[in-house]
């Protein structure tokens, strides 16, 4: 998707407006009509007084005047003092997502932005804007086309506005990058294809990127990606991405992605009913991605590395058996009684390896089990961790941004029930809490590092119908870039918040 952002002239009046959509927001139950022409502010005010439309949330109507503008979009916000971030974000998605459909290849797209309170959310609404045009278009033969968007402003703090209007536009670039790659198809997506991609990505945007390639993989004595790999005929990799904002020996943080390129399951292999779905495996190094191209292009002033352990879990002839015992990065071994449960196997090298950064804080995402789909459904992303600073830090974030999370318990109960019998831990428990299980088995590999996982499974993508939200669409979602990127922003804030 092409797109420009720009501010037209406070003052310009509507007649002389040219512009195939105009978005205008309420707030519930404020009639005013504004400085609208006459035509209007007519129509509005009658939609008002029939009750067609009276500003509550997520309402939307559309008028026509028959002038330079095409269409008129009127968007509820519900009520003034519970407007925020979010709410922001889905009016203005709501406004462009209504464009898509649209036949002309080039769409001129204006916000008014003539209430003041919306200069405090401009961000909001160019990130709204822009994810409400995400379309993942690569296998379409005719691609989306290009929108140009104005913010018909107020215009008062010019510098401010622009600054806001930079941060939506990577943030959102960057949730669209973690939709691409978590949408493609796993035959164009190996893992060293997404090396590749990884690399480019890092040139342009400034990033330091390392691959680990499969030999490495093994002398570095990494048993959970390598193991997970065999069963595939494409090398497995680990890639890892440098932003350095802050001093050199300023301690970094972590954030660790699964990167499972397609998951069959392996020997203990799924049913074949949605299987499609899982080339979204990879979401959690998706984010990643999305996450470290944001944090460098915001230069944000801290040290920030990306791992993304990256492989296929297929069932060819040489793939890891239910049985065996893989021996990890760590030295610690796990017996293996269901290869699908495989995600925890090359996350735990993976955050291995981010201790040797002795990092202040480890961050995983992971596409990890379908038991937080059973627990949280795809409104909230499963949390568990070992730090309560780090867990309220991403608590606070959450409520900042809108992309939900919900803390489940990490008890040692939940611990002994991966202990093995004949190696340290099993990778699978029994007696239910899948989720937790999976998030105790990460916790042999954090040591005492400040540490949260997030389960995405039930967040990275869209199950059919499941959101109402304008800037999500079908498929993957880049659930985590917008979450991570305000905390990674904000940190010292965060730290200090209650
Ligand atoms: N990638 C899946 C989890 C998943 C399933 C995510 C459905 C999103 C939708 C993961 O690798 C997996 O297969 N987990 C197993 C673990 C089980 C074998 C302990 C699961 O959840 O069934
Ligand atoms: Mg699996
Ligand atoms: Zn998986």
């Amino acid at each position: 998707m092409n797109m420009i952002v720009s501010f037209k002239e406070p003052s310009l009046e509507e007649s002389k407006l040219k512009t195939d959509l105009l978005v205008m927001f309420f707030f519930e139950n404020e009639i005013k009509t504004r400085d609208t022409d006459k035509t209007t502010a007519g129509i509005i005010k009658s939609a008002f007084q029939q009750k067609e439309f009276t500003g509550k949330i997520n309402q939307s109507i559309l008028i026509r005047n028959n002038k330079n503008i095409n269409k008129i979009l009127l968007i509820g916000l519900g009520k003034r003092n519970e407007l925020n971030f979010e709410r922001m974000m889905n009016a203005a998605s709501i406004g462009s997502s209504f464009m898509i459909k649209s036949k002309s290849s080039k769409i001129k797209i204006t916000y008014r932005l003539d209430d003041k309170v919306f200069e405090e959310y401009i961000q909001a609404i160019t990130q709204g804007a822009n994810l409400g045009l995400y379309k993942f278009d690569k296998y379409k033969k005719t691609k989306t086309k290009s929108v140009t968007i104005h913010f018909w402003g107020r215009g008062k703090n010019k510098r401010d506005e622009r600054n806001q209007i930079g941060t939506g536009m990577v943030i959102s670039s960057g949730v669209s990058l973690a939709r691409d790659i978590s949408n493609m198809p796993s035959s164009d997506c190996t893992p060293l294809m997404l090396a590749s991609r990884a690399k480019k990505i890092s040139n342009k945007s400034g990033l330091k990127c390392r691959i680990i390639k499969k030999d490495q993989l093994k002398k570095l004595g990494m048993g959970g990606i390598i193991g997970v790999s065999k069963g595939s005929h494409q090398p497995p990799v680990c890639i890892v991405l440098e932003h350095q904002g802050g001093k050199k020996n300023e301690k970094p943080v972590v954030i660790v992605g699964k990167t499972i390129t397609f998951d069959s399951g392996g020997i203990s292999i799924k049913p074949s009913a949605a299987m499609d779905e899982m080339k979204h495996d990879k979401s959690g190094g998706a984010a990643v991605l999305g996450i470290m191209e944001s944090v460098s292009r915001l230069k944000i002033p801290m040290n920030i590395i990306g791992i993304m352990p990256t492989t296929e879990n297929l069932p060819g002839g040489n793939a890891y058996k239910p049985g065996d015992v893989l021996t990890f990065y760590n030295k610690k071994t796990a017996e293996i009684l269901n290869t699908d449960a495989e995600g925890r196997l090359v996350l735990a090298d993976a955050l291995a390896l981010a201790q040797d950064y002795k990092p202040k804080a480890i961050i995983d995402l992971a596409t990890l089990t379908g038991a937080c789909i059973v627990a949280l459904g795809s409104v909230a992303s499963g949390m568990m961790g070992n730090n309560d600073t780090l867990k309220r830090m991403m608590l606070n974030a959450s409520k900042a941004c809108g992309e939900r999370i919900w803390e489940l318990p990490l008890w040692p109960e939940y611990k002994n029930m991966i202990k093995s019998d004949i190696a340290d831990i099993k990778n699978i428990g029994m007696g239910g809490a899948g989720t937790i299980t999976a998030a105790a088995f990460l916790s042999n590999f954090v040591g005492d590092y400040p540490w949260v996982h997030l389960d995405i499974a039930g967040t990275a993508w869209k199950q059919r119908g499941t959101s109402q939200k304008g800037y999500i669409k079908n498929g993957a979602t880049g659930v985590g870039v917008m979450l991570i990127v305000e905390l990674l922003s904000n940190w010292n804030k965060y730290s200090k918040l209650k």
